[in-house]
């Protein structure tokens, strides 16, 4: 069980014994300060006030009844009713020894949709779909790992009336060249020429406004220059996600189009429960739990006047496909904050038609937006959108040359391996270690530093001790030695190690991957101390010793690996 679990519930009991109401919380967090031990509780402040009692003399009940016995070493109370903890370094050590030797234990495990990178097919994929896809991809692999049944939903745009003008121009180039696939081979070039002739020629709009009512009726002729075009456009996608190792495939594509057969039947169950109604024509639920200060409920259209479909009348047929078919216990949506409002209207009616049950959870994830360093969102210095696959080149290539400047012993193929890692990673990790729901400044020089929070430090640390495992010539996957805890930095390396499945259960419920990323900062750093002040493998110390602390790194590399794996960013051996 994790300390934090484990301290818990002893808190919790000694609270119970000491009178205090069963709701009030020991709030248990770790210490900022070495000298306030490493953990404090601090709920004796809040029990007291409810208790209407003194705040110490509480906390000393609390702790008068508190059994820590071969945990803690050391119970104090400090200013107005903290409880500081200081654990046992046997304890931190035998629990160490536990967790390396013990597969991680059985939670009930729940079955969780998560829809995440789901960007639209009528374009390439830019940086406005990065955010998405890395941090439901990070929360994918964090669930997944915790042993819940994860079940990907890449939630593409795949329908909609741009898809008239693609087409229209798709035809227009097999007409002249019979070379569609030519033409397609820069989708953002295809989608702007598309655009122009939509704008510029009359002919050519009629028939792309036409050829959005005759794909929307299944005409033979326009789905299959449909489906042709959304071919290329995902197989541009899948490729993108494997150069970004993210794990999205094939199988996990549930586009929009998967639902047009829902979207009658769902409006029609709509009106028929008298949720939706009519509104100059359209079809509209009026939902007041979400109404505006002056109370006007909030609006949600779900079938237009010209009875077209709307993005919210796909959302709610997939809400009610995630719950019922795919038996979610819990659906996650990755999408930028600016649609919060959607997503709340989703919900809302979601649950009123009963499409979902309320035992399920549905969650908007929300993240803020990728800015340059003008603070304005990220532009290409002509101002367009960046593709990814642009960006991705280019963090390779500046990690490249990094890399051939750091380490001259590294041959070609050696750099174009390391510097995909280190690049890719580095992007990622810029991402990933920002709280998810601020906007954030893409900077490249940071996200390369190999100093500070960045991906290259931490890949970097794992490198290091991979080395001084070679030196020992021992192979740190098999090493296996009981530890010993003598000094305050083994301590609180030890500590930081333990606290990983801790860091993960608060990652898996808050979905902030950034909590991941400082705890790998964190334990990095304890790593470059305590390696700094205990010696490894100097000729003069005891081998008892060597070999306890080789542990220690071992635990270190792997631990690293694991957390760095969870980000979807790999490792490397040199760099
Ligand atoms: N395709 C949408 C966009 O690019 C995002 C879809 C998110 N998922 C959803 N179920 N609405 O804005």
């Amino acid at each position: 069980m994790p300390i934090k679990n484990l301290l818990n519930q002893r808190l919790s009991n000694a609270m119970l014994a000491a009178g205090i109401p069963a709701d009030c919380q020991p709030v248990l967090t770790l210490s900022a300060r070495a000298q306030f031990g490493d953990y404090q509780a601090n709920g004796a402040m809040a029990a007291a006030k409810r208790m209407a009692k003194n705040p110490r003399a509480l906390a000393q009940q609390i702790v008068d009844n508190l059994d820590l016995n071969g945990i803690a070493e050391r119970v104090e109370i400090a200013g107005p009713g903290f409880i500081n903890l200081h654990l046992s370094a046997t304890f931190i050590a035998e629990q160490l020894q536990y967790d390396a030797s013990t597969e991680s234990v059985e939670r009930p495990s729940s079955r969780v949709v998560i829809d995440y990178s789901s960007p639209n097919l009528a374009k390439q994929m830019h940086v406005g779909h990065l955010r998405s896809t890395i941090i439901g991809d990070c929360i994918a692999r964090v669930l997944e790992n915790r042993g819940d049944h994860v079940i990907r939903q890449n939630h593409m745009g795949d329908w909609g009336t741009q898809f008239g003008m693609l087409i229209a121009e798709l035809e227009r180039h097999l007409g002249t060249e019979k070379r569609g696939d030519l033409a397609l081979n820069d989708l953002e070039k295809f989608y702007q020429q598309a655009k122009r002739h939509f704008d510029e020629d009359s002919d050519f709009a009629d028939r792309a406004r036409a050829y959005v009512v005759r794909l929307q009726s299944g005409d033979e002729h326009c789905l299959a220059l449909w489906k042709q075009f959304i071919d290329t456009s995902v197989a541009h996608n899948l490729d993108i996600y494997q150069r970004i190792n993210v794990g999205l495939t094939a199988e996990h594509v549930q586009p929009e189009s998967a639902y047009n057969s829902q979207l009658e039947p769902i409006v029609k169950k709509l009106i028929e429960q008298g949720l939706a109604v009519d509104d100059q024509g359209a079809k509209v639920i009026f939902l007041g739990d979400l109404a505006d200060k002056k109370g006007h409920p909030s609006v949600m259209i779900v079938r237009k006047s010209d009875n077209g479909f709307l993005y919210a009348t796909t959302d709610l047929a997939a809400l009610e496909y995630r719950a019922k078919t795919l038996e979610a216990d819990r659906i996650l949506y990755f999408i930028d904050a600016r649609q919060a409002l959607h997503m709340k209207q989703v919900f809302s009616a979601g649950r009123k038609a009963g499409l979902v049950t309320s035992e399920v959870s549905l969650e908007h994830h929300a993240f803020g937006t990728m800015m340059g360093s003008d603070g304005k969102p990220f532009k290409t210095r002509a101002g367009g959108t960046v593709k990814l696959a642009d960006l991705i080149d280019e963090a390779e290539e500046r990690a490249a040359q990094l890399i051939r400047e750091k380490n001259p012993d590294l041959n070609d193929d050696e750099i174009i391996d390391v510097a995909r890692k280190v690049g890719i990673g580095a992007v990622k990790y810029a991402d990933l270690s920002k709280t998810r729901t601020t906007d954030y400044i893409f900077d490249w020089e940071a996200m390369l530093s190999f100093e500070g929070n960045t991906a290259p430090y931490l890949q970097y640390a794992y490198t290091r001790i991979c080395s001084i495992f070679r030196r020992a010539n021992v192979d740190f996957e098999t090493h296996y030695a009981a530890v010993i805890i003598a000094k305050p930095e083994e301590k609180k390396l030890a500590l930081k190690l333990l606290q990983f499945e801790e860091i993960l259960d608060q990652v898996a419920v808050e979905c902030y991957p950034h909590v991941l990323c400082s705890y790998l900062y964190e334990l990095a750093s304890a790593y470059m101390s305590f390696y700094e002040s205990c010696p490894i493998l100097k000729a003069d110390v005891d081998p008892v010793d060597r070999s306890s602390r080789l542990q220690l790194s071992a635990l270190s590399a792997k631990t690293l690996a694991r957390g760095l794996d969870l980000l979807g960013i790999e490792v490397m051996q040199h760099m």
